[in-house]
């Protein structure tokens, strides 16, 4: 057996996997998201290294396997999340997450000082959510922070460490901090000097796939595991993501609607531009990369319009209203920037909106536009890849999105493309499991294990006439955000 954590913003997820894939064992626990100010939004670490143990202890004591047939862990994380640990290891600050978007001044600074230097290093725009502008906000704002910090982790590897002593950081997620030169895989010199960041804080890298040592004693202890189960790197969330979801050739494309929504397609050509409109990151496989773009209120619109207005309706009955609504929700159309945006507008200030909400609409109106509102903005995403030539015609959904029939020919139609629902699909948990069976070397690569832990379970194909008809207000969707981004 092997376990993939999949350390998530709203919870830790663990999953016991066989050799055939076979999910023997899940358990998630959840975390509290810290909001101090809007557009704040830090965890305690700590919380995650206690849920994380919870959550293993119960997979031991309620598997029923012995604890030496587990055979290997590794993890996928939320990704960008800054934790600053001082020279005795110990967390200096809350981390701050990737949703959290105070770091607009210094994203601006970011591109004064290195113009297009940082996109021909890093591949990637100064964006609120990526690390580097959270390291630079911490240096201006509490400078004795930086000062006392001696290396700095990402959620997964800050946990990795608890369950291991080990510090290192896996290239999948190192990419997503605006500091590495994703190339070459090796901290950028130029941009650190550039804002007088010391070197040193940056942790040591290694492939995702690398074995990077076994659980400590006392978690072994503590969680009921083997001291000799081996430990591997793992990735970001949405390269795990990926990887569960068998994204590991040239050709194929993910959509992932969970709290954000991700489009991402696996890429060959690490010189590839997309003109940084689209992200482009080091994958979990060896030497491979993927292209994303990010809808930043994805699955969080629907859990936002079920909190705020059914919040005692089950989401099945919410979704039942949905489907006796009509495609394009009899008129009424939605923008998900609930949070800001980060694909294709970059703006963390833009707000979303109902446009044309009818005397007649019902709530199944409003639900369905939410639903509609989250594809569109991820076929903004779509769009781009298309405009630079990308030829996206099969889409692997996972996550909340791949959960609704409705929702899954929603993205078929609006996509104009072949959509895919798994079987028993996991998320990037089961990305993590995968890495840690290619480490043991139960298969000879990740594609060969992605042959046996991977099967398709439906396909909805795009129907002429709603894609026809979701052109037509996507269009409309396409006119709100030039003409609201001036009231926000
Ligand atoms: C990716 C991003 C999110 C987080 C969610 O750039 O910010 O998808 O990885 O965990």
């Amino acid at each position: 057996y092997v376990i993939g954590v999949d350390l998530g913003t709203s919870s830790v997820k663990v999953l016991l996997v066989d050799q055939e894939g076979i999910v023997n064992y899940s358990v998630s626990k959840d975390y509290p998201l810290i909001q101090q100010q809007p557009g704040y939004s830090e965890q305690d670490p700590e919380d995650w290294v206690e849920k994380t143990i919870a959550a293993l202890q119960q997979l031991a004591t309620e598997s029923n396997i012995t604890p030496d047939a587990i055979e290997g862990i590794s993890f996928s994380g939320q990704m960008h999340g800054l934790v600053l640990l001082d020279e005795n290891h110990q967390v200096i600050r809350n981390a701050i997450l990737w949703n959290d978007t105070r770091t607009t001044p210094q994203c601006k600074k970011i591109d004064q000082q290195l113009g297009g230097k940082l996109l021909e290093i890093t591949k990637n725009p100064a964006l609120e959510g990526f690390t580097f502008p959270k390291i630079l906000w911490v240096k201006e704002n509490e400078p004795e922070n930086l000062e006392k910090t001696n290396v700095f982790l990402l959620p997964k590897d800050y946990l990795r460490y608890r369950l291991t002593g080990k510090i290192n950081m896996d290239y999948s997620d190192a990419a997503g901090t605006l500091m590495l030169d994703i190339v070459n895989k090796s901290w950028s010199a130029d941009i650190l000097r550039t804002f007088e960041i010391p070197s040193t804080i940056c942790p040591p890298l290694v492939e995702t796939e690398d074995y990077v040592g076994t659980l400590l004693p006392e978690i072994a202890e503590l969680t009921g595991l083997s001291s000799a189960t081996k430990v591997f790197a793992g990735g970001a969330d949405n390269a795990c993501g990926a990887i569960g979801a068998g994204i590991l050739s040239e050709g194929t494309a993910l959509c992932s609607i969970g709290t954000s929504g991700v489009f991402l397609s696996y890429e060959n050509d690490k010189n590839k531009n997309y003109g940084g409109k689209v992200h482009l990151f080091n994958h979990g496989k060896k030497d491979s990369y993927y292209t994303m773009g990010v809808t930043l209120a994805a699955g969080y619109s629907l859990t936002w319009f079920k909190d705020t207005f059914a919040k005692d309706q089950s989401f099945d009955s919410l979704l039942d209203e949905a489907a006796q609504s009509t495609i394009g929700a009899n008129g009424l159309i939605f923008t998900p920037f609930l949070v800001g945006e980060r694909t294709p507008y970059a703006d963390a200030k833009i707000r979303g909106t109902f446009t044309g909400i009818d005397g007649s609409h019902q709530k199944g109106d409003f639900t369905r536009a939410v639903m509609e509102g989250i594809v569109f903005s991820i076929n903004e995403s779509v769009e781009i890849f298309r405009n630079y030539g990308k030829t996206i015609d099969t889409v692997i959904s996972i996550g909340g999105g791949a959960k609704s029939e409705l929702w899954l020919q929603i993205q078929a139609d609006v996509f104009n493309a072949r959509v895919v629902k798994l079987q028993n699909e996991q998320g990037p948990g089961m990305g993590a499991a995968m890495i840690a069976a290619a480490g043991l070397s139960w298969f000879s690569s990740l594609q060969e294990c992605a042959e046996v832990f991977i099967k398709a379970d439906k396909i909805y194909e795009p129907k002429p006439e709603n894609v026809q008809r979701y052109k037509e207000f996507y269009q409309v969707y396409k006119d709100v955000y030039p003409h609201t981004v001036a009231i926000n």
